[in-house]
């Protein structure tokens, strides 16, 4: 088969990278998770003390910055930062980082750039509307901001990373509210997009309706 393009897009929380994984490995696809390149960027602001309002500073920052995704590791100008790009704190300012025009141009077109060719799986927010809205395949998974919030405590919990429920809710809710009210590309669903709605199915569940999906438009 030649070039496949599978997107997933959907809040944060709401299984995206889960499922995608494992539709990865079901169909032998690539996966690119571009929410971890968002964060990539996130994390050199916090580092390197960038002004967001400062646009000369996003500039020589996006020269400056160089991304390597090897799988599921995630370089920063050589180093791998795969969990440091997971904490609360690189959480609470990727929403108004991703929200930056110059930002998106970049990391838009290595995505295009690092998926063509390809059979590959992309989760994130734009995926299906702005980055390929010709994808062949585009999936809208959606969750209870509650539900999202218990699963994101429990993946803090079992990396010994310290939150309560009401922070990461909260957390949530804001990331939510920037994602789908930014002027640049915001998170919402492509009119051919597949919806699903985890919030009462478990991911085995998920997986099924997905993968059915993606076999009847292979079969087109
Ligand atoms: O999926 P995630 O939580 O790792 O995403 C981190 C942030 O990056 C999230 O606030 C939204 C943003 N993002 C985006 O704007 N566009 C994407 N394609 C992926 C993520």
């Amino acid at each position: 088969m030649d070039s496949f393009i599978v997107t997933i897009d959907g809040p944060a929380g709401s299984g995206k990278s889960t499922i995608a994984k494992m539709i990865a490995k079901k169909y032998n696809f690539t996966y690119l998770d571009t929410g971890a390149m968002y964060r990539m960027i996130a994390l050199y602001v916090i580092r390197h003390n960038i002004d967001l309002e400062n646009k000369k500073e996003i500039e020589e920052m996006l020269k400056n910055v160089k991304l390597d995704i090897q799988g599921n590791t995630f370089y920063l100008n050589g180093e791998d930062v795969s969990e440091a790009i997971r904490t609360p704190e690189v959480s609470k300012i990727v929403s108004p980082v991703a929200a930056i025009k110059e930002v998106r141009v970049k990391l838009v077109d290595m995505q295009r750039e690092i998926s063509f060719g390809k059979r590959i799986i992309l989760d994130g927010r734009d995926m299906g509307t702005t980055v390929f809205p010709k994808a062949d395949v585009k999936i809208f998974l959606i969750a209870s901001p509650e539900i999202r919030a218990k699963r994101r405590l429990k993946e803090y919990d079992e990396k010994g990373i310290a939150a309560t429920y009401e922070e990461v809710l909260e957390s949530i809710k804001e990331r939510d509210y920037i994602d789908s009210t930014r002027k640049e590309s915001p998170l919402v669903k492509a009119q051919d997009a597949h919806e699903i709605d985890s919030s009462k199915l478990n991911i085995d569940d998920v997986l099924k309706e997905i993968s059915a999906y993606i076999d009847k438009k292979i079969g087109e």
